[in-house]
């Protein structure tokens, strides 16, 4: 591979990564608006407790605030059976939205969003 060939690559995977990365803010409130759906529809709060901060089971907020999103997502998507959390893989409304549902409790664990606000409509 040429010198000028490289560069032309480089650059390519540099303009691709921004283009994934850079999101407008209309489409991350988009996202979080998406994620808050989803918990929603699943009532993941008739456990976890209103605004998700704990009741029967542990607050996710809390979980968000102290786990990697690698974690996060396992846990929802393994869930632990045993323990009375219940798997979510293989359950559309989960696993096509996980990246937002993860986004929406990152926000609310670090403070960009209030309990009990509805994202995109504020
Ligand atoms: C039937 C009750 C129930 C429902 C519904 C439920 N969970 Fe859980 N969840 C639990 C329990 C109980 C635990 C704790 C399991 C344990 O002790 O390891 C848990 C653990 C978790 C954890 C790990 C927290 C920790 O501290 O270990 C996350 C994250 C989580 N749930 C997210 C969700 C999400 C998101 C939903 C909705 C899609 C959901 N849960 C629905 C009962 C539930």
């Amino acid at each position: 591979m040429t010198q000028r060939s490289l560069s032309c690559l480089i650059a390519w995977m540099v303009g691709a990564s921004l283009s994934v990365y850079a999101q407008t803010p209309g489409a991350a409130d988009a996202a979080l608006a998406d994620g808050w759906r989803a918990v929603r529809v699943a009532d993941c709060a008739r456990c976890h407790g209103k605004d998700h901060e704990g009741l029967a089971a542990p607050s996710i907020v809390g979980f968000a605030r102290t786990q990697s999103r690698e974690r996060f997502i396992a846990a929802i998507l393994d869930g632990n059976p045993q323990m009375g959390m219940p798997a979510y893989r293989g359950n559309p409304l989960i696993e096509n939205h996980i990246d937002d549902i993860y986004r929406y409790f990152a926000a609310r664990a670090d403070g960009r969003l209030a309990a009990g606000a509805m994202p995109g409509r504020d």
